[in-house]
């Protein structure tokens, strides 16, 4: 059964499409079968590609993302996914806000899928250096792998 995924930040053109990258790379791995997408919060970005930084690092890492385009999540998003996945406190406090009384999906933090570092941020690289991009897709390789382990164990 198709599980689907979907990853949210702020703006939906750094972390969450780095996430939906790293992922969809994880769960390739390890034969999962996913559906997975990515959407901020804010709609500044709406229908953009995703910055020149994450899709720079993303391609130092094998992956091609430029033709992922920003969208922003709405509450249709929750009965749609399986899995919501924050990758900030904001982020996260955001999507509960949003979320319809009842709605299916199973709403988390993704550092929350790592032991030992629950509760933890995947930094906003935004107005970073661009070594900090470097940074960002090391936590969500790391927040990735942790979260396949969570899908593969619930299922
Ligand atoms: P993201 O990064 O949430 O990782 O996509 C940001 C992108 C844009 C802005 C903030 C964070 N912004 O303020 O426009």
């Amino acid at each position: 059964m198709t599980v689907r995924v979907l990853f949210v930040c702020l703006g939906n053109i750094c972390r969450s499409p780095l996430a939906e990258a790293a992922f969809r790379a994880e769960a390739e791995r390890l034969g999962l079968d996913v559906e997975v997408d990515s959407a901020g919060t804010g709609d500044w970005h709406v229908g953009h590609p995703p910055d020149r930084r994450a899709r720079a690092v993303a391609a130092r890492n094998g992956v091609d993302i430029g033709h992922l385009r920003a969208r922003q999540v709405s509450s249709a998003d929750f009965d749609r996914f399986d899995y919501i996945v924050a990758l900030d406190e904001a982020n996260l406090a955001d999507l509960l806000r949003l979320r319809p009384r009842g709605a299916c999906a199973r709403v988390s933090l993704l550092f929350d899928h790592v032991p030992g570092r629950e509760g933890e941020a995947v930094a906003d690289p935004y107005y970073g250096e661009d070594s900090h991009f470097d940074r960002t897709w090391a936590e969500v390789t790391e927040g990735a792998r942790g979260l396949a382990r969570t899908i593969a164990g619930d299922g």
